[in-house]
């Protein structure tokens, strides 16, 4: 089993002198003006809480953008200072970006281009040549910014996310000889036929094949990148190396799937402080007697949330003897406002709720209660320790952490997951009551089975997902990139690439006893 220990191991023999750099377009802590003073906050989403633990392990520098308005008060003259604030680990440098730029980088191309393509939620995505324009020049400022650091010495760069498709190839241009990258997806690649729309796809393309190592979550996400690119550019596919060579040039291509830090979540889920915030929420939210189903998503129409709502209204109506003895508890965070989309959606979710509620409630009961305020993580792991039922609906997601921090909170075999089959999660916790969120009738039916499962039955299926969490933690996920990373040797260097099996590569990424089942639903 890979430890934090193991992975520092790692990172100190073979890093040597070569810089460590990763890039990603959310900045993990972020500087704010609140009641006069600054105050430092740690960023939210998966990609912040999966590479903050690692970055505190390799040091090194993160490279990201300074979206908080008081940023700048507090770095130096290169847009740089250590963080954590109080214990420094490493650097982490900011690249500041105009309103624009952030319009037609961010909330344009990714966020209305990338972000529903590699999704199947069925949102159509926007092309504007502006944004474009925007992602191309915001993309070719991160490299700089990259270039900054790296100045005569080699450096291992790791690049996150659909924010930054085409730095690798940038900076490959900026220093041939001085750069080694990995680039990791964190979110579904699409199929053939979704991603040819996109008027840039083959710019896009281009610039991921840059890059020396292209990581996906699933082998499934990794198939359909190759399907893209035998259709779209010119290139030779090697099946065996798993590989793609554009001229002289190859990327390999593989599945690690991330996961979070489990004994971490675990040693903080037992603690006091957690058992205090359940009480806290158990009155604030008037939860006792009633067995309780707890969700925890991004306010975004991949998470399924109306889907989850409409769900729990229809397991009212088939048992209504229910009334009264669940309630809902979601917590939703809100982000990417600024879209008409996600503004939407905000309205319709309110107006659901509202209209469940108003169906369903009697005197002093109500099925669902619906949070949007910032929970620390203290007491998200208390929220997920008092629900009966953890629920992820998401429409399509390239893993999910929720599901498996949810799994990882409960080290007293409680709980029991349901989870929407179209997540990455799903191939690994298939001991999950799995469903398909757009099924409204077999959604309920999971919330039910979930509700009222054997005892026996119920914690031997937590306790497995515990088990293959607890081995396929996030230090593994970045033990197996890192590694794989350090094995390539910079252009002056002889061998390229010292390959190992391919299929070693996969047994690595994958728990022993999925991988044969998982290659035969893939294939
Ligand atoms: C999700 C994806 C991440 C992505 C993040 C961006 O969590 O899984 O891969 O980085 O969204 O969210 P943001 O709030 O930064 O737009």
């Amino acid at each position: 089993m890979w430890t934090k220990s193991d992975l520092q191991k790692l990172v100190q023999e073979k890093l040597g002198d070569y810089l460590f750099c990763v890039v990603s377009n959310r900045q993990p802590y972020i500087h704010v003006f609140k009641k006069g003073r600054i105050e430092c906050q740690r960023g939210v989403g998966g990609v912040i809480s999966a590479l903050d633990p690692i970055m505190q392990t390799c040091q090194g520098t993160w490279v990201a953008y300074g979206n908080g308005q008081a940023d700048r008060h507090v770095t130096d003259n290169q847009g740089k200072l250590m963080v954590p604030e109080g214990s420094p680990r490493y650097t982490l440098k900011r690249v500041w970006l105009t309103k624009e730029e952030e319009l037609g980088y961010y909330y344009g191309y990714s966020n209305e281009v990338l972000w529903p393509i590699s999704h199947t939620a069925f949102r159509r995505p926007i092309f504007r040549r502006e944004d474009w324009e925007h992602y191309k020049k915001v993309n070719e400022k991160f490299a700089r910014a990259v270039m900054e650091e790296v100045g005569n010495k080699k450096a291992f760069v790791w690049i996150q996310d659909y924010h930054l498709c085409l730095l690798a190839k940038f900076l490959k241009q900026m220093a041939p000889a001085q750069i080694i990258t990995a680039h990791f997806w964190h979110i579904p690649w699409p199929s053939y036929e979704t991603f040819r729309i996109c008027p840039q796809r083959r710019e896009l393309l281009e610039g991921l094949l840059a890059n020396d190592l292209l990581g996906f979550h699933i082998r499934y996400h990794c198939n359909n990148f190759f399907d893209v690119i035998d259709r779209e550019i010119e290139s030779k596919i090697d099946r065996e190396r798993y590989s793609v060579f554009k001229g002289t040039h190859e990327t390999l291509i593989r599945p690690y799937p991330i996961s979070v830090d489990f004994e971490g979540i675990n040693q903080i889920a037992e603690s006091e402080d957690v058992r205090r915030h359940q009480e806290t929420l158990i009155q604030e939210f008037e939860l006792s007697n009633l067995k309780v189903i707890v969700g925890l998503d991004r306010i975004d129409y991949t998470k399924g949330i109306p889907e989850k709502l409409r769900a729990v209204d229809r397991l009212l109506k088939n048992h209504p003897e229910l009334k009264e003895k669940i309630v809902l508890l979601q917590i939703g965070v809100v982000t990417r406002l600024h879209l008409h989309e996600y503004k939407d959606l905000n309205d319709e979710i309110n107006s659901l709720v509202e209209e469940i509620n108003w169906k369903h409630s009697t005197d002093g009961w109500k099925p669902i209660v619906f949070v949007r305020r910032h929970f620390s993580l203290p007491e998200v792991l208390a929220l997920y320790r008092i629900g009966d039922v953890g629920i992820v609906s998401s429409l399509h997601d390239g893993m999910n952490l929720v599901a498996k921090e949810y799994v990882s909170s409960r080290s007293d075999n409680g709980g029991m997951l349901v989870l929407s089959q179209f997540t990455g999660a799903s191939r690994e916790l298939t001991d999950a009551v799995l469903i398909n969120p757009y099924d409204r009738n077999q959604f309920s039916d999971g919330i039910y089975t979930a509700l009222t499962l054997a005892e026996e039955d119920r914690q031997g299926r937590m306790m497995r997902m515990r088990e293959i969490i607890q081995h396929n933690n996030i230090f593994r996920w970045a033990g197996k990139i890192i590694s794989d990373l350090l094995k390539f040797k910079f252009k002056d260097d002889e061998i390229k690439y010292k390959m190992s099996d391919p299929a070693e590569s996969f047994r690595l990424s994958y728990p022993a006893d999925h991988s044969k089942n998982q290659r035969a639903k893939d294939s």
